[in-house]
């Protein structure tokens, strides 16, 4: 049976590593014959200078018509200063909303051979294997009311909201207990309940629903605090649950412990688990057509995508043993690389994983 994926190349690093995923899904699907058919559609800054708009309704149709999503990233500088309704970013935000992905899977894993990468002691993130789960629909990125209004006394203000309420807690929850089963048996769920209300009842709801998982251990943690602990102790966590702002920051902050944001996949799941695929990183417009960029993190967002919508875990695991073997073999592009080892350009890494999958 065929499987429709979209695929969003975007801006910036976003066609140079998404060239990359694509080789690497053409051999699996061959190898596996999964019968993946492609359609692909502009997304972001492509799509503003190509239709006016950042999410053109022929790529939410698509969106919606395709069995999955791939997609690399949007954004940069040419875009920054247009209409914010019309930015790069409000592309990326109205095709997870339309979709409903509120699921946001972020694993920061660290690949044995990149110990040395890691900016922080290979001691403390050896071994490392977190999952963030962050929502992705709701929160301050979309709440009413929001903007930038002139005061009385002609001062501007800007101002946004931030707000969930108990289903929109509940789903994303349900998510994270779910995994947390699965994994580790350990939930951390991360708020900023000492200040803010809406975490209060966000506090309040996973606490709740901790009595129908009674073999996950939950705990809560400050924000503040859950990333200076990310730092200092990264192994204590399993899963991590979150909000759409915090979970954005601290998955950032996560890639690092993996030796580059270039290595950090995601998933953005809707009820179902039909879902969009996507590296955690940006455009990376400061080294884009240079060659630089890594493509793996957008290479294991493709094996997510075999994973979860799929259903093609052996596929996804054959992706997965591939990248382990190309970074076996030294191969690193400049943000993983480190002393000895073969740095090699986005293509070149392209070109070592297709070797790996072929020989
Ligand atoms: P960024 O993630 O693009 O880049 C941050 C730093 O990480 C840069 O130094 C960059 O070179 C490096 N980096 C990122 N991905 C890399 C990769 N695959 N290989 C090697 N190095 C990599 O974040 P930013 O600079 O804050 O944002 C740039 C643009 O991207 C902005 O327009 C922003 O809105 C957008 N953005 C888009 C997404 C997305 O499409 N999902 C995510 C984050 C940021
Ligand atoms: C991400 C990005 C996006 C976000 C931006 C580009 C809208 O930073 O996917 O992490 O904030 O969610
Ligand atoms: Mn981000």
């Amino acid at each position: 049976m065929s499987k429709k994926v979209l695929l969003i190349a975007g801006d910036g690093i976003g066609p140079e590593i998404s060239v990359e995923a694509k080789r690497v899904l053409d051999i699996i699907n061959q190898q596996f014959d999964l019968g993946i058919e492609y359609d692909e559609a502009l997304l972001g800054g492509a799509a503003i200078d190509a239709t006016g708009v950042p999410l053109p309704d022929e790529t939410l149709a698509k969106a919606k018509a395709c069995d999955a999503i791939l997609f690399g990233a949007i954004g940069g500088p040419k875009w920054d200063n247009i209409d914010r309704d019309i930015r790069p970013e409000k592309g990326l935000l109205g095709l997870r909303s339309g979709l409903e992905l509120f699921g946001n899977l972020r694993p920061a894993i660290l690949y044995p051979q990149l110990a040395d990468a890691s900016s922080l002691k290979p001691e403390v993130v050896s071994g490392l294997d977190i999952l963030i789960v962050r929502e992705l629909t709701g929160g301050i990125y979309f709440g009413e009311p929001r903007g930038i209004r002139t005061l009385e006394n002609g001062e501007r203000e800007g101002y946004n909201t931030y707000k969930y309420n108990e289903t929109e807690i509940r789903r994303i929850a349900k998510v994270a207990f779910e995994a947390a089963k699965k994994r580790g048996g350990k939930l951390c769920s991360v708020d900023k309940a000492n200040v803010l209300e809406a975490t209060v009842l966000w506090r309040e709801i996973v606490q709740d629903m901790a009595k129908d998982y009674p073999e996950v251990e939950l705990s809560h943690m400050y924000v503040d605090n859950a990333a200076m602990q990310l730092v200092r102790a990264p192994k204590q966590f399993d899963v991590i649950v979150t909000g759409n702002l915090f979970g954005d920051i601290l998955s950032d902050a996560a890639a690092m412990l993996t030796g580059s944001i270039g290595m950090l996949p995601s998933a953005s799941l809707d009820k179902n688990g039909r879902g969009m695929y996507e590296p955690c990183h940006g455009s990376a417009p400061d080294i884009a057509g240079q060659g630089k960029a890594n493509p793996l993190a957008m290479v294991l967002s493709a094996a997510m995508m075999l994973r979860y919508s799929l259903n093609a875990t052996a596929a996804a695991d054959a992706i997965e043993v591939a990248v382990g073997k190309v970074l076996d073999q030294g191969y690193r592009t400049p943000d993983i690389h480190t002393e000895g080892m073969k740095l090699v350009s986005t293509s070149e890494m392209g070109d070592a994983l297709v070797a790996a999958l072929t020989e």
